[in-house]
């Protein structure tokens, strides 16, 4: 890859005049104006600053130990000191043709493959999935996918909410108020029902609360009655769960509930507290400040009152309970056991980060030498909001469910495919209908900055215009019917390719990024950034398109921009499959 290789002779350049400046400071990035260049390098400021140099000296100094003349113009040092690089048409055609000859596809496999385990969807058992579950699950679909490609090695992991106190109530309602018809034909919502139904009237009736804790304790003690009711609300769960992943097309590598770490969370305890990082409080055990980070980096230290005051972690009740904090410490721990990974991703929603906050500064304590080498990153995101601004419900107030989402986003799309080509058989339609339902609903996700709030809109997501999967779609599929109407006319990769026009000289530049913006997207896991890129190739192409004749075009003009339209149907394709979303040929 083009810009790889002039980040490695960058590096090269820069250790020989700073050898002990750190590799990462050879980094490109687009640069933000095409005027200025294609790629540009912004360390010089930094590393000038730290030495009490002159910026424009290093960069100078830099920029004429570098000889990247097979595919550069001289380089351009600018303002305080960036450098700015600009590709030679020449090697912009060369690398066009890079995956004729089989390269990937303007990216490149990681020098240095990482293992990744990714933590992501993880819903609660008995409870119907909802529409807020499509975040965690599209955006951590989307970084194993963009990890995978990048050759990482990644690990996925559904980590279900499958156990917990809500299980003594479920349990009473199922014993005594089970409408076993219900149940077969909507066990979430029945599940849910008989949840709601006991929980409230417990609320009056303390005895219910009672008959509900002698059931959960009767349930972790293995009473093989309530093992029984309790294994047949996980399968019912997770059957329900597995549809909505068949459609959604997400698999995981593994499903280890919460429940799973049931046996090891004594010990996770009783270390912690031998460590003397944990210590009884009020019956319950705790993890406290231990005074060596400042007080607003300090995750168990909340102001109050302009005061610092303590902010533990619980990880076991005065009943003797464990929580979810406990069972996410055996999981991190098991994990490292099983797994040995370099780095571990949850994704879940905002509300949970002082959560993982206190999580990662535990295991610090706890385990300092695996947690060395492991890097833990919570990747959170905001809320889905509705036309009125506040948390997307139903019109009576209610959360809305998941799957009928994704029914509703099916069915809007057939309108949609159904006006854009209605000649195509209908059950073809219903097909490409899936297709870019599915994708819009994913795509409405990903596209925004993660933590950000979004408002939920069909009329937006399903939009053939703007940055939306449909429009994505549809210029794969205008690609894919160009080659149709030529006979499957393709570049050969032999012939010469001949960058000509200013539209195709950008277009070609455009597609050679998406390898940057693949890495940017595992850096920083951002999907969005992908997004907005394939959104631009996009333009790009319909600029080229619109300027320049591809199957009229002369003879010597054809062989390029067959391969701009080849190429960038391909990358489109593969873009659109890495967020998750297929990309049909037809539309
Ligand atoms: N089940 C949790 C929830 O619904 C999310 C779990 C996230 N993963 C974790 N290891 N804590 O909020």
């Amino acid at each position: 890859m083009i810009h790889l290789l002039i980040e490695s002779r960058l590096r090269a350049a820069l250790t020989l005049r700073l050898p002990d400046a750190a590799a990462s400071a050879a980094a490109l990035r687009p640069c933000p104006d095409p005027k200025f260049g294609d790629y540009q390098n912004t360390a010089m400021m930094s590393l000038a600053k730290e030495r009490k140099m002159n910026p424009r000296q290093l960069a100078t100094e830099v920029a004429a130990g570098l000889d990247l003349s097979p595919w550069c113009e001289p380089v351009e040092i600018a303002g305080p000191g960036f450098l700015n690089f600009r590709l030679k048409p020449d090697a912009v055609a060369a690398a066009l043709r890079g995956p004729l000859a089989g390269e990937p596809l303007f990216f490149a496999k990681a020098a240095k493959p990482r293992s990744v385990v990714i933590d992501f969807s993880s819903p609660n058992v008995a409870k119907p999935m909802h529409i807020g579950h499509i975040r965690s699950t599209a955006l951590g679909d989307c970084l194993a996918r963009v990890m995978r490609l990048l050759g990482h090695r990644v690990v996925t992991d559904n980590h279900i909410g499958d156990w917990g106190t809500q299980f003594g109530l479920l349990t009473v309602g199922w014993k005594t108020d089970l409408d076993a018809n219900a149940l077969a034909r909507d066990p979430l919502s029945e599940m849910e029902r008989l949840y709601k139904q006991v929980n409230a009237a417990s609320e009056n009736d303390p005895s219910i609360r009672e008959t509900a804790r002698q059931e959960l304790v009767k349930l972790q003690s293995g009473d093989p009655e309530n093992l029984a009711i309790w294994k047949r609300m996980i399968d019912l769960s997770q059957a329900q769960f597995d549809r909505v992943y068949g459609r959604l097309r997400v698999s995981f590598d593994h499903t280890l509930g919460e429940s799973f770490y049931n046996s090891r969370l004594k010990q996770v305890v009783q270390e912690l507290r031998d460590r003397g990082i944990a210590r009884e409080s009020q019956g319950a055990i705790c993890v406290f400040s231990d005074g060596t980070s400042p007080p607003k980096e300090d995750p168990f230290l909340v102001q109050r009152d302009e005061e610092w005051a303590p902010n533990p972690l619980l990880i076991q009740k005065a009943d003797g309970a464990a929580n979810y904090a406990t069972t996410d410490l055996a999981t991190l721990a098991y994990r490292w056991e099983t797994w040995r990974p370099d780095e571990v991703i949850y994704v879940t929603d905002g509300r949970q980060q002082l959560h993982f906050r206190q999580l990662f500064a535990v295991w610090k304590r706890w385990q300092p030498e695996r947690a060395e080498g492991m890097k833990l990153e919570h990747v959170w995101f905001g809320s889905i909001l509705g036309d009125d601004g506040k948390p997307f419900k139903t019109r009576s107030g209610e959360t809305v469910r998941l799957f009928e989402v994704l029914d509703e986003a099916e069915e809007r799309a057939f309108q949609v495919v159904s006006e854009k080509n209605p000649e195509l058989a209908e059950p073809d339609r219903r097909e490409i209908a899936k297709r870019v339902g599915i994708g819009a609903v994913k795509y409405a996700d990903l596209s925004p900055n993660r933590q950000s709030d979004y408002v939920f809109s069909w009329e937006k997501m399903l939009s053939l215009q703007g940055n939306t999967a449909p429009y994505l779609q549809y210029a794969h599929a205008r690609i894919q019917s160009i080659f149709r109407k030529s006979g499957d006319a393709r570049a050969s990769g032999s012939e010469l390719v001949a960058l000509r026009h200013a539209d195709e000289l950008s277009l070609a530049k455009h597609l050679l990024r998406f390898g940057i913006t693949l890495e940017a997207v595992a850096a920083e896991y951002r999907p969005n950034y992908l997004c907005l890129y394939l959104y631009e190739l996009a333009g790009h192409f319909a600029r080229f398109y619109e300027s320049c004749p591809v199957l009229k075009a002369e003879a010597a003009d054809r062989p390029g921009r067959l391969l701009l339209c080849e190429m960038t149907g391909r990358v489109l394709k593969q873009g659109l499959e890495v967020l998750g979303i297929e990309a049909p040929d037809q539309m």
